[in-house]
């Protein structure tokens, strides 16, 4: 069984290359577990409450509904263009979600975890979040969102806590266990705690200053905060009080993917909430770090985003964009944006390395032995090859390494071309041993490398007809007989 999910997104804005990052890394990891034979539930979704979406549709001249079944429609279609094969897009104007949002509430209020009070403090709408002093960043005497370098808006108002601080010692337990991985980010949630201590967290608004949200089922005149409202669609998606079956089936494996800016909320006030209603803690939460430009974090407010359907146009077509963000793909480093640096991967490792050793092969295949290439024994060093880098892409790829494990397969074809060009299989009369080796490597990468570039794979196993196998099925030297009938140009080179 596996579980994945990555955050859901402010349908605010359409997405950018900030969010493919984080998404088809998530769908990688579900094609690669499907690809095991675990079954694999991957959800996606918009979140799509509160006042950052508020404040949108006023400025669009809509209502947020509108608003937001418009936006939802374009995050499919960008993630339709990315071939993210999510099962479930979720949202948080969904019916059953507004459902688990309320039963949970409901659970919470009754255990005496909510509670009334006032609250005053500065907030910032872009982060949808309170700051505490020291938190924020004072410019020219005022207090500054740290992150969105804008100024907090101070409100003061009556509204709803949850009892965050009764799980301080909880969360300290958990967080030194290894839930977060890399493990260190773990250590600056503790360090943080370890520092200020936990408050209680307000988990309500007046509907006055915050309509659009789910009401709280216990005060019709607040709506929900739109983070706890957001953190549960999680239970939402694995069926959590509505197909119990599911969800005892798929939470206990549950993976969330994030990216650092939302380790807080996934520490801390996920796992207090989930305890407090009394649900098992995630398997793992992956944290990755940022793509930037510029210096800065790629996103809407820093006025540095890079379009998605830019990147596609370019590299022509959705796996060149996938790979790309794959190679480059960062748990721990944040990572420059550059054009001279994708089209350097683009052009060296997908057009030179891999689709060159396919056109070739392809083309051996064909003109020598007609496409029919039988069994052979594989070259002794390229099996060995193979057999070692099969071991390493799974050991990246199960420590969540997929840039690691494209490294590999990369090493494995420029050693097939490599032994291209010393065996000279075109000058030999009956290039058997040699081709069947090639194509025996060529079908192992292309199954390992089906999670990053689907496209292209599906085109290899097209063209030589490769039986469609799972990483546990493709036995090394297996094959009866290759029949190749075409050799494809996958990949184009772009002009730098
Ligand atoms: N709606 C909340 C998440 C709620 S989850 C219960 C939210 N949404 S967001 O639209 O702002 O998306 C945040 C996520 O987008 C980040 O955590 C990260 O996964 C991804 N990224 C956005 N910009 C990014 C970069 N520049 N670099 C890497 N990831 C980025 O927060």
């Amino acid at each position: 069984m596996f579980y994945i999910t990555t955050p859901i997104y402010y349908p605010n804005a359409p997405p950018h290359i900030g969010h493919a990052y984080t998404t088809v890394f998530a769908d990688v990891l579900a094609r690669y577990h499907r690809l095991l034979g675990d079954d694999t539930f991957f959800l996606t979704g918009t979140d799509e409450h509160g006042l950052k979406l508020q404040k949108a549709a006023e400025r669009a001249g809509k209502s947020p509904k509108e608003l937001v079944d418009e936006m939802s429609e374009i995050y499919k279609r960008y993630w339709k263009m990315l071939d993210i094969s999510y099962d479930r897009f979720i949202r948080t104007t969904d019916r059953d979600h507004e459902k688990v949002v309320k039963d949970a509430l409901n659970i919470l209020y009754k255990k005496g975890l909510i509670y009334k009070a006032k609250y005053s403090g500065y907030y910032c709408v872009d982060c949808e979040k309170f700051y505490s002093p020291g938190e924020y960043e004072i410019v020219n005497g005022k207090p500054y969102c740290p992150i969105h370098k804008k100024p907090l808006e101070w409100i003061e108002e009556d509204t709803y806590y949850f009892r965050l601080s009764s799980f301080e010692d909880f969360i300290k337990e958990v967080l030194r266990s290894d839930i977060v991985y890399p493990k260190f980010y773990a250590g600056e949630i503790l360090g943080k705690l370890e520092k200020e201590g936990l408050k209680d967290v307000s988990i309500a608004r007046p509907k006055e200053r915050v309509s659009w949200g789910i009401s709280l089922p216990f005060d019709q005149e607040y709506t929900t905060y739109v983070w706890f409202d957001a953190l549960l669609n999680y239970i939402t998606g694995a069926g959590w009080g509505i197909d119990d079956n599911k969800f005892r089936k798929y939470w206990p494996s549950v993976h969330h993917v994030i990216g650092k800016d939302i380790l807080w909320f996934h520490t801390v006030i996920w796992f207090s909430m989930l305890k407090a209603l009394d649900i098992p803690l995630p398997r793992k939460v992956i944290v990755h770090a940022y793509l930037i430009n510029r210096g800065l974090k790629i996103g809407k407010s820093s006025g540095n985003v890079v379009a998605i359907e830019d990147l596609i146009e370019r590299y022509q077509d959705s796996d060149g964009v996938r790979y790309i963000l794959m190679r480059v793909f960062n748990l721990s480093k944040d990572i420059d944006v550059s054009t001279e640096l994708f089209d350097s991967i683009y052009n060296s490792e997908l057009a030179d390395t891999f689709g060159n050793l396919v056109r070739r092969v392809g083309i051996l295949a064909i003109k020598k032995l007609n496409g029919n290439v039988v069994r052979n024994k594989v070259d002794q060093n390229l099996m060995k090859k193979l057999n070692i880098s099969i071991d390493r892409y799974e050991k990246s790829m199960d420590e969540y390494n997929v840039s690691q494990a494209l490294e590999t397969i990369m090493d494995l074809l420029r050693e097939a071309n490599a032994y291209i060009n010393k065996e000279r299989p075109w000058e030999k009369d009956d290039p058997s041993k040699e081709l069947y080796s090639l194509l025996e490597t060529i079908r192992i990468a292309t199954i390992l490398l089906m999670p990053v570039i689907p496209r292209a794979s599906e085109k290899v196993i097209d063209a030589f007809d490769l039986k469609r196998e799972g990483i546990k099925e493709m036995d090394v030297g297996s094959v009866e007989q290759f029949n190749v009938s075409d050799a494809p140009i996958l990949f184009k080179k772009v002009k730098t």
